[in-house]
């Protein structure tokens, strides 16, 4: 274990401070980052800090990125005075302490702070007290995760952050596993604009009312294990793209909406232990659900029967398929609804084939983001496995990176890479746990019909246990893109994703296989582009992006960041690699150079 030698900060010209995932522990020293008072950036996420967060922090007047989750952080007094403190920071707009032992109380101060703070995550802390009315104050607000406290009181009537007149920036919406009581407030169902909404395992009561079906965008709400009684109302039915609902666990009354045969997104469904009449459910759910296998208990995925999936692949004839790995074949098929589907069939002879099908079960399942690619719906037989996938009619961007006939131009490769880094962000802050995809390469991002990255593949995927920052395994990814560590010693963690990410960047933008039989020994691809940078960058640039009348200085300056970046991800020492959250931000950036 390393101790935090606090001179590493003692820069007054640093701007951008990280380390995460080590093992840093020790306290934050005041005489060190007070003088790096021009910092923006802090992300100190996932190493043994301990000792109170320090108050010295609010000297940081430029401070924008505030990242201390996942140490030992504690608080010093009751009230989490290091709040006030960053009341001075009048550019925060991302803080996140989850996931510290703080055990303290939210300050009435957090009103104060700065109005373009975004993101404020305060997960897993030990909070307890209540939500101060004072966090209404926060109208820039996109997400806000208290989960897993001890937070008491009710929410805030009326002073849902994110919102100002008639403007509502919320996004998300995490505040279950607390002890919160009373009713929901009103000014909640006004958030037009809110994407994910969990109240789940509070002691929340009154009823729903007809105003829910004003989150028409929303894709998961979950409001389970509560005391919310009334009957369901008709207007939910307006929820259009709702994926996951869960009203489980309640004391909810009368019969299930008809309205909900409208709601065609639905994918997820858990009304159980409620007292709903039975029998009652809309004509088309009904038919749609028990044709489908439909399972009530938490937490499932639709499930569809083999003999629709047999029909939906015409018997998974060649015509239908789309790919073969080890561990199985992907097919296209058409489920009887109508939608086209990937159908993954995993090939039980493979020795690794039950537990790969059950992680991909486990993680995806739980699992919600615009860059993932979604399971549908599963069939679980003993003798046979599958998965039912959304179906994405681009492929992968591997097919499209090696086409002869089409090439991708370099904002295409750059909105990709964007796409990819925001399923990592998710997959390694977003969750609970921590979960490393392991098998990064081109031919596991797969692109929809507008061209969005969707990551998939998820069959030797990591779920990193609670306070574990890696874990070792013997399932090995892809040679050419796997971490040193990884690939010698099993060692497995957010920062082998990482490596493979700079790969990948290398590849996307070089158009060379990390492979390619010009490589050998310790001449890698890695090595190929560090050797010719920065001079002769031309060199190893995919020359189609290079054409006559292509070239421009601002072009280069881009590519040659790109490269550096790849660089910085694929440092030999896990420790040195750069973290997702500032791969996407540099990446937005050369992005944004590249179109002013
Ligand atoms: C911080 O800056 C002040 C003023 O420039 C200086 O007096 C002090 O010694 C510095 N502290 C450290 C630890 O360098
Ligand atoms: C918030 O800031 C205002 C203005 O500076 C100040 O008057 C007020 O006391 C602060 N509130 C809290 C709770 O600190
Ligand atoms: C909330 O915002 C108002 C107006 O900007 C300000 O006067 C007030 O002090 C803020 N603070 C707190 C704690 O609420
Ligand atoms: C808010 O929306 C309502 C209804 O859409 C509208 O009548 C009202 O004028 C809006 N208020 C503002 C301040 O835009
Ligand atoms: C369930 O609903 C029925 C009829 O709506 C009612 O008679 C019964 O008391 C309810 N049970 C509970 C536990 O609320
Ligand atoms: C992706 O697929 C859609 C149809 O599935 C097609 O219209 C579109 O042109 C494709 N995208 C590109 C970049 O060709
Ligand atoms: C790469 O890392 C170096 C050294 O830490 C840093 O100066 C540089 O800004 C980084 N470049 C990019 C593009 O991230
Ligand atoms: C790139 O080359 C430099 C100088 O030869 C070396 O110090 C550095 O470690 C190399 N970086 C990578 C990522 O290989």
């Amino acid at each position: 274990m390393v101790s935090c030698t606090p001179r590493i900060f003692n820069i007054s010209t640093l701007l951008v401070i990280s380390v995460s995932i080590n093992q840093l522990s020790g306290n934050l020293d005041p005489n060190s980052i007070a003088n790096s008072s021009k910092v923006t950036t802090i992300i100190l996420d996932d190493n043994n800090f301990n000792g109170p967060i320090p108050n010295f922090l609010g000297n940081l007047c430029f401070i924008e990125i505030l990242d201390l989750s996942n140490n030992n952080f504690i608080s010093e007094y009751p009230e989490l005075s290091f709040i006030t403190s960053l009341t001075n920071c009048r550019y925060l707009t991302l803080l996140d302490i989850g996931n510290n032992p703080l055990n303290g109380i939210l300050p009435l101060s957090i009103g104060n702070l700065s109005t373009s703070l975004q993101y404020l995550d305060g997960h897993n802390c030990d909070l307890k007290g209540s939500i101060p009315y004072e966090i209404g104050n926060l109208t820039s607000l996109i997400r806000l995760t208290l989960f897993g406290n001890e937070l008491t009181g009710s929410i805030p009537a009326s002073a849902i952050p994110g919102c100002i007149g008639n403007i509502t920036t919320l996004r998300y919406l995490y505040i279950d596993s607390n002890r919160l009581t009373s009713t929901i407030p009103a000014s909640l169902w006004l958030q037009k604009d809110l994407l994910g909404l969990s109240l789940s395992t509070n002691i929340l009561s009154g009823s729903l009312p007809q105003e829910i079906g004003n989150l028409k965008v929303a894709f998961v709400i979950d409001l389970s294990v509560n005391r919310l009684s009334g009957s369901i109302p008709r207007t939910i039915g307006d929820l259009q793209t709702l994926s996951d609902l869960s009203l489980a666990h309640n004391a909810l009354q009368g019969s299930i909406p008809e309205s909900m045969d409208k709601m065609l997104s639905l994918e997820q469904l858990d009304l159980s232990h409620n007292n709903l009449s039975a029998y009652a459910i809309g004509r088309y759910r009904r038919k749609y659900l028990v044709e489908n296998g439909v399972d009530f208990a938490p937490g499932t995925i639709l499930r569809v029967s083999y003999y629709e999936l047999l029909q939906a692949t015409e018997g998974y004839s060649e015509s239908h398929l789309l790919g073969t790995g080890s561990l199985g074949s992907v097919y296209k098929g058409t489920l009887n609804n109508g939608r086209d589907v990937a159908v993954k069939v995993f090939n039980l002879q493979q020795q690794n084939a039950f537990k790969s099908f059950d992680v991909e079960c486990d993680v995806l399942r739980n699992l919600r983001h615009r860059n993932l690619c979604k399971v549908i719906s599963t069939c679980s037989n003993p003798d046979f496995k599958a998965l039912v996938l959304e179906y994405m009619s681009n492929g992968s961007l591997e097919k499209w990176l090696y086409s002869d006939d089409y090439v991708l131009d370099i904002l295409q490769r750059i909105n990709i890479m964007i796409d990819v880094a925001y399923a990592l962000e998710y997959l390694h802050y977003g969750y609970s746990l921590p979960i490393v995809h392991c098998d990064l390469k081109p031919s596991n991002v797969l692109l929809d019909e507008d061209f969005v990255a969707h990551l998939s593949d998820f069959g030797i995927a990591k779920l990193l246990g609670e306070g574990e920052s890696n874990s070792y395994t013997t399932t090995l990814g892809t040679l050419g893109y796997i971490a040193p560590e990884y690939g010698m010693e099993g060692l497995v963690s957010i920062k082998c994703d990482i490596y493979s990410y700079g790969i990948m960047l290398m590849e996307v933008f070089t158009r060379m296989k990390p492979s390619n039989e010009k490589f050998s020994g310790d001449f890698i691809l890695r090595s190929w582009i560090n050797d010719s940078m920065p001079d002769a960058i031309t060199q190893i640039i995919d020359s189609n992006l290079l054409g006559p009348g292509e070239l421009n200085t601002k072009k280069l300056k881009c590519l040659s960041s790109v490269m550096e970046l790849a660089l910085n991800c694929t440092m030999e020492s896990a420790s040195e690699r750069v973290n997702i959250k500032e791969v996407v931000v540099a990446l937005k950036n050369f992005r944004f150079q590249l179109l002013i």
